[in-house]
């Protein structure tokens, strides 16, 4: 007979107060080249919200009732068909061992759950020295750290040297960037944010401009002599997309992060602008590790919520001032 487990699911897209745990849900099974595992904790992302609102191209064809968050870090409790326990151990994934990933994008399906199945591609060991202080950390680093690969290598082909400008430099992804922008070499790193996020950003060795307090564009001009920068990086987009045109310099580019930015005005001005696509799957995922080993990716987590809160968290995030990452923690439900 079939178990059951704990769920968080949607019936109709909504606000956040449509997420409802299931108690009882059928327990998940995996498919062929699929792993199975007990979820330990699940990171958030605005995305997650994007969907459940049905605002997202991603929403498009996703069957309701649906599960939400696509990340997570959790163990392997086993493989599906063409992953046996061999297989399992040459992939470094044997039963037991602590994964993190991310759903690849053609995968809907939520991480919310006790037990989820997924691709074995979309998962990665977390390095045993991380356990078990990083968890939450490794929870948070699969969406944003991909995110802040493809727009720093695939669609801002940063260059070593350059200066870059990030907006939103203490969010999720922006944390992330500052981070793998300088370890890619970039010469000089401004970011945006609240004056109280000022000291993050430094410390992570940005140059931070409040943007409640100053000026940005004229901040940028005046360090740069008028020159402007090589790469914006804009995880905002509202406030400062079209603002930015006027701080690149000479052959400069734009990167805009979510994913329905409108670059028409961009195309107008004759502004080299782009849209990141993710590219999932154990490659990028291993060279994450690495980053994270060496410090260049390191995840801030602002708060870890039980898992009944989920709908507080993606509302939080919704309102687009939350620092780092929101975590939550499936565990304690569980009496672990
Ligand atoms: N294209 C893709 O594949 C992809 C992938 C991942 C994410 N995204 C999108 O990228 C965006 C950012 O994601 P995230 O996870 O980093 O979000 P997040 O964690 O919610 O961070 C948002 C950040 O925006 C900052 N912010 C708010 N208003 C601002 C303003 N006027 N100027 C500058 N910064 C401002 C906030 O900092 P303050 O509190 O200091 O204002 C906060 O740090 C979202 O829209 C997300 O959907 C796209």
């Amino acid at each position: 007979m079939m178990g059951t487990m704990r769920e968080i699911r949607y019936e109709e897209f909504g606000g956040p107060e449509v997420l409802t745990l299931h108690e009882d849900a059928p327990e998940s099974v995996p498919g062929p080249g699929e792993l199975l595992v007990r979820v330990e904790m699940i990171g958030l992302n605005p995305l997650d919200g994007k969907i459940r609102d049905g605002s997202s191209g991603r929403a498009r064809h996703l069957q309701l009732p649906a599960g939400t968050g696509r990340e997570l870090v959790g163990t392997v409790l086993g493989g599906g068909e063409g992953l046996d326990e061999c297989e399992l151990a040459a992939r470094g994934v044997a039963p037991g061992t602590v994964v993190f990933g991310m759903r690849n994008l053609e995968d809907a399906r939520g991480t919310a759950a006790d037990l989820v199945a997924i691709a074995a591609d979309d998962v990665a060991p977390v390095p045993l020295e991380a356990l078990p202080d990083q968890l939450p950390q490794y929870a948070g680093l699969a969406l944003a750290g991909l995110t802040a690969l493809a727009a720093i290598e695939d669609a801002g082909e940063l260059q070593a040297g350059a200066d870059v400008l990030i907006h939103g430099g203490s969010g999720g992804v922006g944390q992330l960037l500052v981070q793998i922008a300088l370890q890619k070499g970039a010469r000089r790193v401004w970011a945006t944010g609240r004056a109280q996020n000022a000291e993050r950003i430094r410390a992570l060795g940005a140059e931070p401009i409040p943007y409640d307090q100053v000026d940005w564009r004229q901040t940028i001009q005046q360090a740069t002599g008028g020159r402007g920068v090589d790469l914006v990086l804009d995880t905002h987009y509202f406030t400062t997309f079209e603002p930015s045109f006027d701080v690149l310099a000479e052959g400069g580019r734009i990167v805009v992060l979510p994913s329905l930015a409108d670059l028409a005005p961009a195309r107008e001005r004759g502004v080299d602008a782009r849209i990141p696509r993710i590219v999932s799957g154990r490659e990028r995922l291993d060279r994450l590790v690495a980053l994270q080993r060496s410090g260049h990716c390191d995840v801030e987590v602002s708060e870890v919520l039980p898992l009944a809160s989920i709908a507080e968290g993606q509302r939080r995030l919704h309102e687009g001032h939350t620092r780092g990452k929101i975590v939550v923690d499936l565990r304690g439900g569980r009496g672990e």
